[in-house]
Order: C-alpha cells, then sequence, then structure tokens
C-alpha cells in the first residue's frame, strides 16, 4: 500500500523530505503523498509538515502495518508478509493463500483475531493492537523429515526472539508454550494439510500468538490465571513490529536452518528453557492417565518422563501438564 512505503521513507530520513522527493522516489505524485500522510495522520502518526521543508515524522504509534515491518527486516523478507487489521485467524487467511499459490515463507500478521485458534480446537485470545498473530507458509522439499519437531523449533526461534527484544529469559513448556512467571505469553499451532489423492503433505502453517502488550483485564476470566503477557510481568511497553521483525529474521534463519538439519543449536536452547525438565508431570494416553518426573528432550525433541513405577516413557505428542503450572498443583 502506498501510504506504507510513504512510511518507510519517512522512518529511514533523519530529517525533513519534500513531498516532491518523496513522490518522486515512490512514482506517484505529490497530491498522492499528501493523501498518504492524511492517512497516516489518522492512524496516530504524527507528522510535522513545514513549508518549504516538507514532512518529517515525529512520533509513530505502536502500530503493526507494511510500512513498519519494512523498516524493521530486509526488503526480501518484507515482501513475504501481509497485514491486517483484523481477521478470523491467520492461520486459515494464510491456508487459503496457500491454496492460491502463496510462496513458501509467506507471513501474515494481524493486528486482531476474531476466531484466533489454539490446540485441541480451543480458542486463542487475541486482543486488537495488543498482541502479535502471525502465522508462516512452510512448503517442505524434503517430506521425510520429521515435520513434528517443527513446532518445538519455532519455540526456540521466537523464544530467542522474545528475550532479546524484552530483554527478559522465558520458559517453554514442552512443547509449544512459551512461559514467563509461571503462566503463558506465546502458544504455537501448527497445522498441516495434506492431499486427500495423494496423503502427501502440502503445506505447513506455524500460527504464533504472542501476548505482548495486554493488561489483565484484556484477557476474559477464563484464561486469565494461566495467560499473561510480557507487560504485565515486566511493565515494558514494547514495540510490536521491533519484536515482529525479530521473529520474522528467527523464522527466515530456522528455514535455512532445517534445510541443513542444523538441529543443534535449537535442540541446546530447548532444554535449557524447557520448564518441564525436573518436574512432575501429568498426560493421557487415550484413557489412561500417567504420572512422573520429566527427565529430558531427547534428540528429536520428544519428552522422556520417568514414571511412578520406574519405567521410562517417551511422549511425541499430545499435551502435559506440569505440576505448579496452569493450575495443576
Ligand atoms: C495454543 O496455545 O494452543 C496455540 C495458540 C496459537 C495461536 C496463534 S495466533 C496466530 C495463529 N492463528 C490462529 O488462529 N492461531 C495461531
Amino acid at each position: 500500500m502506498t501510504k506504507y512505503k510513504v512510511l518507510f521513507i519517512l522512518k529511514k530520513a533523519e530529517d525533513y523530505m519534500s513531498g516532491q522527493e518523496i513522490g518522486r522516489t515512490l512514482s506517484i505524485s505529490r497530491a498522492a503523498v499528501n493523501s498518504a500522510v492524511a492517512s497516516l495522520r489518522s492512524e496516530g502518526y504524527i507528522i510535522s509538515a513545514v513549508t518549504n521543508k516538507g514532512y518529517k515524522l515525529i512520533n509513530s504509534p505502536d502500530n503493526l502495518n507494511e510500512g513498519e515491518i519494512m523498516s524493521v527486516v530486509s526488503p526480501k523478507a518484507a515482501s513475504l508478509v501481509k497485514c491486517l487489521d483484523t481477521v478470523g485467524s491467520t492461520n486459515s487467511y494464510l491456508q487459503h493463500m496457500a491454496q492460491y499459490g502463496a510462496e513458501d515463507g509467506s507471513i501474515v500478521i494481524a493486528n486482531e483475531q476474531t476466531k484466533g485458534r489454539g490446540r485441541f480446537s480451543r480458542p486463542f485470545e487475541s486482543p486488537k493492537d495488543k498482541g502479535i498473530y502471525m502465522s508462516v507458509l512452510m512448503r517442505l522439499n524434503d517430506y521425510t523429515k520429521d515435520s513434528s519437531q517443527i513446532t518445538a523449533w519455532t519455540a526456540t526461534a521466537v523464544a530467542g526472539a522474545i528475550e532479546k527484544v524484552c530483554d527478559i529469559t522465558v520458559g517453554i513448556k514442552w512443547v509449544n508454550d512459551i512461559i514467563l512467571n509461571n503462566k503463558k505469553i506465546c502458544g504455537i499451532l501448527t497445522e498441516m494439510y495434506f492431499e486427500a489423492e495423494t496423503a502427501q503433505q502440502q503445506n505447513i502453517i506455524i500460527g504464533i500468538g504472542i501476548n505482548v502488550n495486554e493488561k489483565n483485564e484484556d484477557f476474559t476470566m477464563e484464561v486469565q490465571d494461566t495467560a499473561t503477557s510480557v507487560f504485565s510481568e515486566t511493565g515494558k511497553k514494547i514495540n510490536r513490529a521491533e519484536l515482529a521483525g525479530e521473529i520474522i529474521n528467527a523464522i527466515d534463519k530456522m528455514r535455512r536452518d532445517w534445510d541443513i538439519s542444523n538441529k543443534s543449536e535449537y535442540l541446546e536452547f530447548y532444554r535449557k528453557r524447557c520448564v518441564n525438565i525436573g518436574r512432575a508431570v501429568r498426560y493421557n494416553k487415550g484413557n489412561v492417565a500417567y504420572e512422573g518426573i520429566a527427565e529430558n528432550i531427547d534428540d528429536d525433541f520428544k519428552l522422556i518422563v520417568r514414571l511412578s513405577n520406574d519405567k521410562k516413557d517417551i511422549i511425541a505428542s499430545g499435551e502435559v501438564s506440569v505440576r505448579g503450572l496452569y493450575g495443576y498443583i
């Protein structure tokens, strides 16, 4: 969108820039520049206009749009990102795009989801302008690789980005939750699509939902005991575009590492952050309930559990509750 190209230029400019120069750079008229500036102002951007000098961006709100993303990632990465104001679910939207040929690595980011979903068909609360709700398309070349590990790789990439931008240390609850002070700040939902006739995997959509600047009351009562945000725990207002940019870069690196099976860095990071290890856990397999102590993460990111009868179990999927988290006392 033109206005976000104007925003990008204003963000990079160190001083006032004339409407004529902005127009020339973008091959648009001065009138089009004026109307882009008016539209950006209506979105909360403070843009000073001085006769004979031009425009200067004075202050930016915490918006997530293509202009903001362009300012924080490479042009190649930014070209794969689509930002939406409101959407049902970024995963569903991206899957639709994938069916119409969206490129490997395409990303959809929304400011709000009205039907955000989590694992086990649970809703994922996605209040407007507070969090980051994004989905990434992976079209895998090598179908023989164990794609079930992607969620754990993604948790590692996202946790690293959150730590860097927010200057905090997080935990990871196997397999897909990122934790701060024993509450959830991020969930990951990986969905795989198969072609009915051939049963061949078509693509993978990785959905990432991060609670960034929410206050406790932005969540419904149902999740207030388990969910929190970076802001609620640290008091820091985080620039969502900066965090989204760091995540886009981390996911980009992850996709390259995935291709060359460069997993040791991910395993090491994941094991260090995994809050399950050394704690009592419980889970179900079919109708049978199990309890034990989580011992470690194996080389395929599966959870190794020492059961109460001293037998070892290895869990590849499903949900595992950890004592001390989410109401398990
Ligand atoms: C979970 O905690 O169970 C997973 C939550 C995943 C939420 C993200 S937000 C972006 C993407 N779109 C969705 O509808 N869900 C994922």
